[in-house]
Protein backbone atom coordinates (compact mmCIF):
# COMPACT_ATOMS: atom_id res chain seq x y z
CA UNK A 1 0.00 0.00 0.00
CA UNK A 2 1.28 3.71 -0.83
CA UNK A 3 2.12 5.23 2.46
CA UNK A 4 -0.69 8.23 2.75
CA UNK A 5 0.50 10.98 5.12
CA UNK A 6 3.72 13.13 4.23
CA UNK A 7 6.95 11.84 2.56
CA UNK A 8 9.07 10.98 3.93
CA UNK A 9 7.37 10.21 7.02
CA UNK A 10 6.79 12.42 10.01
CA UNK A 11 4.07 10.71 11.81
CA UNK A 12 2.36 7.67 11.75
CA UNK A 13 -0.65 9.25 10.20
CA UNK A 14 -2.60 7.04 7.65
CA UNK A 15 -0.95 4.39 8.94
CA UNK A 16 -4.09 2.65 11.13
CA UNK A 17 -5.99 2.65 8.05
CA UNK A 18 -3.62 0.84 6.04
CA UNK A 19 -2.35 -1.12 8.05
CA UNK A 20 -5.16 -2.73 10.73
CA UNK A 21 -5.86 -6.25 9.62
CA UNK A 22 -3.13 -6.48 7.14
CA UNK A 23 -1.29 -10.27 7.41
CA UNK A 24 1.59 -9.41 5.17
CA UNK A 25 2.86 -6.06 4.77
CA UNK A 26 5.30 -5.40 1.92
CA UNK A 27 7.98 -2.61 2.38
CA UNK A 28 9.55 -1.83 -0.35
CA UNK A 29 9.29 2.56 0.54
CA UNK A 30 12.51 4.48 0.61
CA UNK A 31 14.88 5.83 -1.66
CA UNK A 32 17.10 4.52 -4.66
CA UNK A 33 20.34 4.02 -5.02
CA UNK A 34 22.68 6.54 -8.08
CA UNK A 35 25.12 5.35 -10.07
CA UNK A 36 28.20 4.78 -7.72
CA UNK A 37 26.31 4.27 -4.48
CA UNK A 38 25.85 1.16 -2.70
CA UNK A 39 22.89 0.08 -0.25
CA UNK A 40 24.25 0.86 2.62
CA UNK A 41 24.70 4.70 1.36
CA UNK A 42 20.84 4.83 1.69
CA UNK A 43 21.39 3.54 5.47
CA UNK A 44 20.49 7.45 6.96
CA UNK A 45 17.47 8.01 4.63
CA UNK A 46 15.93 4.61 4.25
CA UNK A 47 16.73 3.41 8.39
CA UNK A 48 14.05 6.19 9.67
CA UNK A 49 11.51 5.35 6.74
CA UNK A 50 11.49 1.63 7.85
CA UNK A 51 11.38 2.13 11.28
CA UNK A 52 8.64 4.66 11.25
CA UNK A 53 6.32 1.81 9.28
CA UNK A 54 7.58 -0.92 11.62
CA UNK A 55 6.69 1.29 14.56
CA UNK A 56 3.25 1.28 12.79
CA UNK A 57 3.28 -2.08 12.15
CA UNK A 58 3.51 -2.98 15.66
CA UNK A 59 1.15 -0.63 16.62
CA UNK A 60 -2.06 -1.55 13.94
CA UNK A 61 -0.73 -5.39 12.73
CA UNK A 62 1.23 -6.56 15.29
CA UNK A 63 0.87 -10.33 14.07
CA UNK A 64 1.38 -9.92 9.92
CA UNK A 65 4.29 -11.24 8.23
CA UNK A 66 6.43 -7.79 7.16
CA UNK A 67 8.42 -8.56 3.70
CA UNK A 68 11.06 -6.05 3.54
CA UNK A 69 12.70 -4.63 0.13
CA UNK A 70 13.87 -0.97 1.50
CA UNK A 71 17.55 -1.12 1.37
CA UNK A 72 20.21 -1.79 3.03
CA UNK A 73 18.68 -4.92 3.51
CA UNK A 74 21.33 -6.72 5.21
CA UNK A 75 20.82 -3.56 8.14
CA UNK A 76 16.19 -3.14 7.28
CA UNK A 77 15.42 -6.25 8.63
CA UNK A 78 17.89 -6.24 11.69
CA UNK A 79 15.84 -2.35 12.31
CA UNK A 80 12.72 -4.01 12.53
CA UNK A 81 13.35 -6.68 14.52
CA UNK A 82 14.85 -4.62 16.93
CA UNK A 83 11.68 -2.47 16.51
CA UNK A 84 9.26 -4.80 16.95
CA UNK A 85 11.11 -6.05 20.34
CA UNK A 86 10.88 -3.12 21.94
CA UNK A 87 7.17 -3.30 21.19
CA UNK A 88 7.47 -6.48 22.74
CA UNK A 89 5.75 -8.23 19.85
CA UNK A 90 8.65 -9.73 17.57
CA UNK A 91 8.13 -13.15 15.84
CA UNK A 92 11.02 -14.07 14.05
CA UNK A 93 9.23 -16.30 11.70
CA UNK A 94 7.22 -13.12 10.56
CA UNK A 95 10.52 -10.81 9.72
CA UNK A 96 11.79 -11.68 5.98
CA UNK A 97 14.27 -9.37 3.98
CA UNK A 98 13.24 -10.41 0.41
CA UNK A 99 16.00 -11.49 -1.56
CA UNK A 100 14.58 -13.12 -4.45
CA UNK A 101 15.68 -11.13 -7.17
CA UNK A 102 19.16 -12.14 -6.06
CA UNK A 103 17.31 -16.02 -6.97
CA UNK A 104 15.55 -14.45 -10.16
CA UNK A 105 18.99 -12.89 -11.63
CA UNK A 106 21.17 -16.40 -10.89
CA UNK A 107 18.66 -18.26 -12.72
CA UNK A 108 18.24 -15.97 -15.49
CA UNK A 109 22.19 -16.18 -16.02
CA UNK A 110 22.32 -19.99 -15.71
CA UNK A 111 19.10 -20.30 -17.43
CA UNK A 112 20.89 -18.71 -20.61
CA UNK A 113 24.47 -20.25 -20.11
CA UNK A 114 22.53 -23.65 -20.22
CA UNK A 115 20.18 -22.46 -22.96
CA UNK A 116 16.72 -23.86 -20.86
CA UNK A 117 14.23 -21.46 -19.77
CA UNK A 118 14.94 -19.55 -16.47
CA UNK A 119 11.83 -21.05 -14.71
CA UNK A 120 13.21 -24.37 -14.73
CA UNK A 121 16.13 -23.17 -12.55
CA UNK A 122 16.12 -22.45 -9.02
CA UNK A 123 19.39 -21.46 -7.38
CA UNK A 124 20.23 -20.80 -4.03
CA UNK A 125 21.05 -18.09 -3.06
CA UNK A 126 22.36 -17.30 0.44
CA UNK A 127 23.97 -14.80 2.77
CA UNK A 128 22.21 -10.90 2.60
CA UNK A 129 21.52 -8.60 -0.20
CA UNK A 130 24.18 -7.00 -0.83
CA UNK A 131 27.93 -7.19 -3.08
CA UNK A 132 29.70 -9.63 -1.70
CA UNK A 133 27.38 -10.86 0.97
CA UNK A 134 24.80 -12.78 -2.00
CA UNK A 135 26.29 -15.71 -2.91
CA UNK A 136 24.96 -17.76 -5.36
CA UNK A 137 25.23 -21.64 -5.02
CA UNK A 138 26.22 -22.62 -8.84
CA UNK A 139 27.44 -25.69 -7.35
CA UNK A 140 24.09 -27.09 -6.50
CA UNK A 141 22.47 -26.38 -9.61
CA UNK A 142 22.47 -30.12 -11.54
CA UNK A 143 23.78 -30.52 -14.78
CA UNK A 144 25.59 -27.05 -14.25
CA UNK A 145 29.74 -27.25 -15.21
CA UNK A 146 30.62 -23.63 -15.86
CA UNK A 147 34.44 -23.24 -16.13
CA UNK A 148 36.34 -20.93 -13.65
CA UNK A 149 36.24 -17.95 -15.84
CA UNK A 150 32.39 -18.66 -16.08
CA UNK A 151 31.75 -19.23 -12.55
CA UNK A 152 33.52 -16.27 -11.55
CA UNK A 153 32.19 -14.01 -14.28
CA UNK A 154 28.31 -15.24 -12.72
CA UNK A 155 28.99 -15.22 -9.32
CA UNK A 156 30.07 -11.45 -9.58
CA UNK A 157 27.38 -10.76 -11.92
CA UNK A 158 24.72 -11.64 -9.44
CA UNK A 159 26.56 -9.78 -6.61
CA UNK A 160 26.78 -6.89 -8.84
CA UNK A 161 23.51 -7.01 -10.84
CA UNK A 162 21.59 -4.25 -9.34
CA UNK A 163 24.20 -1.94 -9.63
CA UNK A 164 24.34 -2.89 -13.54
CA UNK A 165 21.61 -1.98 -13.89
CA UNK A 166 21.59 1.60 -12.04
CA UNK A 167 24.94 2.31 -13.73
CA UNK A 168 22.78 1.30 -16.91
CA UNK A 169 19.78 3.99 -16.13
CA UNK A 170 22.37 6.51 -15.74
CA UNK A 171 20.83 8.28 -12.48
CA UNK A 172 17.48 7.90 -14.13
CA UNK A 173 16.61 4.98 -12.16
CA UNK A 174 16.98 1.30 -10.99
CA UNK A 175 15.49 -2.02 -11.04
CA UNK A 176 12.03 -1.02 -10.20
CA UNK A 177 9.73 -3.73 -12.96
CA UNK A 178 12.52 -7.16 -11.55
CA UNK A 179 12.30 -5.73 -7.95
CA UNK A 180 8.63 -5.67 -8.18
CA UNK A 181 8.13 -9.13 -9.71
CA UNK A 182 10.86 -10.23 -7.49
CA UNK A 183 8.80 -8.92 -4.37
CA UNK A 184 5.11 -10.13 -6.40
CA UNK A 185 6.87 -13.66 -6.29
CA UNK A 186 7.66 -13.62 -2.33
CA UNK A 187 4.22 -12.18 -1.67
CA UNK A 188 2.58 -14.88 -3.28
CA UNK A 189 4.29 -17.56 -1.82
CA UNK A 190 4.20 -16.12 1.68
CA UNK A 191 0.44 -15.99 0.70
CA UNK A 192 -0.06 -19.51 -0.23
CA UNK A 193 1.64 -20.58 2.80
CA UNK A 194 -0.37 -18.58 5.26
CA UNK A 195 -3.35 -20.04 3.53
CA UNK A 196 -2.28 -23.73 4.41
CA UNK A 197 -0.44 -24.68 1.19
CA UNK A 198 2.37 -27.00 1.60
CA UNK A 199 5.87 -27.21 0.23
CA UNK A 200 6.13 -23.46 -0.13
CA UNK A 201 10.03 -22.90 0.29
CA UNK A 202 12.26 -20.19 -0.90
CA UNK A 203 15.31 -17.80 -0.03
CA UNK A 204 14.92 -15.04 2.44
CA UNK A 205 16.80 -13.37 4.90
CA UNK A 206 16.05 -13.69 8.10
CA UNK A 207 16.96 -14.55 11.80
CA UNK A 208 19.38 -17.36 11.52
CA UNK A 209 21.62 -19.40 13.68
CA UNK A 210 23.33 -21.02 10.41
CA UNK A 211 26.23 -18.65 11.01
CA UNK A 212 27.70 -16.32 13.07
CA UNK A 213 25.71 -13.54 11.55
CA UNK A 214 22.58 -13.40 13.36
CA UNK A 215 20.52 -12.54 10.02
CA UNK A 216 21.52 -14.61 6.94
CA UNK A 217 19.59 -15.65 4.13
CA UNK A 218 19.27 -18.86 3.11
CA UNK A 219 16.10 -21.43 1.80
CA UNK A 220 13.04 -21.00 4.16
CA UNK A 221 9.75 -23.28 4.47
CA UNK A 222 6.89 -21.10 4.76
CA UNK A 223 3.67 -21.92 6.53
CA UNK A 224 0.81 -20.39 8.25
CA UNK A 225 2.87 -18.60 10.90
CA UNK A 226 5.87 -17.48 8.49
CA UNK A 227 8.70 -18.93 8.44
CA UNK A 228 8.21 -22.47 9.19
CA UNK A 229 12.08 -23.67 9.03
CA UNK A 230 15.17 -21.98 8.82
CA UNK A 231 16.94 -24.82 6.41
CA UNK A 232 20.39 -25.50 5.58
CA UNK A 233 22.20 -24.23 2.72
CA UNK A 234 24.35 -27.77 2.12
CA UNK A 235 28.26 -28.21 1.08
CA UNK A 236 29.74 -25.35 -0.30
CA UNK A 237 31.91 -25.56 -2.95
CA UNK A 238 36.21 -24.53 -2.56
CA UNK A 239 35.21 -21.39 -4.39
CA UNK A 240 32.25 -20.61 -2.70
CA UNK A 241 34.07 -21.40 0.64
CA UNK A 242 35.88 -18.54 -0.24
CA UNK A 243 33.34 -15.77 -0.80
CA UNK A 244 31.49 -16.76 2.18
CA UNK A 245 34.81 -16.53 4.62
CA UNK A 246 35.07 -12.72 2.98
CA UNK A 247 31.14 -12.38 3.25
CA UNK A 248 30.68 -12.82 6.89
CA UNK A 249 32.39 -10.18 8.34
CA UNK A 250 30.68 -7.28 5.99
CA UNK A 251 27.56 -8.85 6.74
CA UNK A 252 27.88 -9.02 10.92
CA UNK A 253 28.69 -5.65 10.31
CA UNK A 254 26.04 -3.92 8.84
CA UNK A 255 23.93 -5.83 10.86
CA UNK A 256 25.53 -4.57 13.61
CA UNK A 257 25.01 -1.14 12.39
CA UNK A 258 21.09 -1.82 12.02
CA UNK A 259 20.54 -3.04 15.57
CA UNK A 260 22.66 -0.06 17.18
CA UNK A 261 20.57 2.61 15.01
CA UNK A 262 17.24 1.08 16.49
CA UNK A 263 18.27 0.82 19.78
CA UNK A 264 20.22 4.61 20.36
C1 LIG B 1 18.50 -4.52 -6.54
O1 LIG B 1 19.04 -5.57 -6.22
C2 LIG B 1 17.09 -2.56 -5.86
O2 LIG B 1 18.33 -3.86 -4.26
C3 LIG B 1 17.69 -3.84 -5.48
O3 LIG B 1 18.56 -4.08 -7.69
Amino acid sequence: MPFPGAWPPRSNEGLGEALTGAKLVVIPAGVPRKPGMTRDDLFNTNASIVKALVEGCAEFCPDAVLAIISNPVNSTVPIAAEILKKKGVYNPKKVCGVTTLDVIRANTFVASNLGVDPSSVNVTVIGGHAGITILPLFSQVPNFLPSPEELEALTVRTQFGGDEVVQAKAGAGWATLSMADAGYLFAENVVKALKGADHIVQCAYVESTLTDAPYFASKCKFGKDGVEEVMGYGKLSAYEQQWFDKMLPDLKKQIEKGIEFANK
